[in-house]
């Protein structure tokens, strides 16, 4: 009998030392906006630099003062990163640092706390956006809820490619992506244990919102 493919969404956790390192002042209740933002910034981009890793490159001739060398660029498609509002935001800086001709699209969405149904008061993305390899960016992967919409919406423009970077999982967060949006692979640095009853993930690092933008 022919087994049937089922689809299912990568998940990676990136264990390394510096991000893990990193990660772990940012958990730390002591830890001010000012580093906080500095810290998510850098995690992204390490985090990036690897998601990164398979994007597809070409071989070009480049004259060196010396000779000409094979050298390899990217070919493949452009990259457009999509923050979540507010706190994807923070992630930004890290990401287009290292791919400075990356576009941006921003989401904005907020979880009601009664609900904790995602509410969207913004969308606007890249012209091209289908035909880029996109990132989604929040640092909470909680219940799901807001990433999940983030990609309904994105895939009804018209885009294919997505994928999304977290700092921390929830493991409902990742079930429901995984349920909602099988072909997008998600990259964490950290999966935490569980959510509380208000939809915090525990351990985590509180509200990722209020610690970068200093809102409480
Ligand atoms: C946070 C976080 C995610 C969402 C995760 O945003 O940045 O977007 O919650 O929760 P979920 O997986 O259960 O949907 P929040 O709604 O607090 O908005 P903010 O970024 O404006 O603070
Ligand atoms: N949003 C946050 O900012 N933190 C959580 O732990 C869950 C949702």
């Amino acid at each position: 009998m022919e087994g049937r493919d089922i689809q299912m969404s990568k998940v990676v956790v990136f264990d390394h030392p510096l991000i893990q390192h990193k990660l772990s002042i940012m958990r730390d209740k002591h830890t001010g906006s000012k580093q906080f933002r500095e810290l998510l910034s850098e995690i992204a981009m390490l985090m990036v630099f690897e998601v990164t890793r398979d994007l597809e490159t070409e071989e070009v001739a480049v004259e060196t003062p010396i000779c000409t060398a094979k050298c390899r660029r990217l070919s493949g498609k452009k990259l457009g990163i999509i923050p979540i509002l507010r706190a994807g935001l923070g992630m930004v800086d890290g990401v287009t640092n290292l791919v400075p001709s990356a576009k941006v699209g921003h989401i904005g969405l907020y979880r009601d706390p009664q609900t904790l149904e995602p509410v969207e008061y913004y969308c606007k993305l890249p012209a091209d956006s289908e035909n880029r390899e996109l990132l989604v960016l929040d640092p909470m992967l909680a219940t799901g809820g807001s990433a999940s919409a983030a990609i309904d919406f994105i895939k009804k423009r018209g885009c294919t490619h997505i994928r999304l970077v977290n700092l921390i999982a929830a493991p409902e967060g990742i079930a429901r992506i995984q349920k909602d949006h099988p072909d997008v692979d998600i990259y964490v640095a950290a999966l935490d244990d569980h959510l509380n009853e208000h939809g915090y993930i525990v351990p985590g690092l509180g509200d990722a919102g209020d610690r970068l933008f200093g809102t409480k």
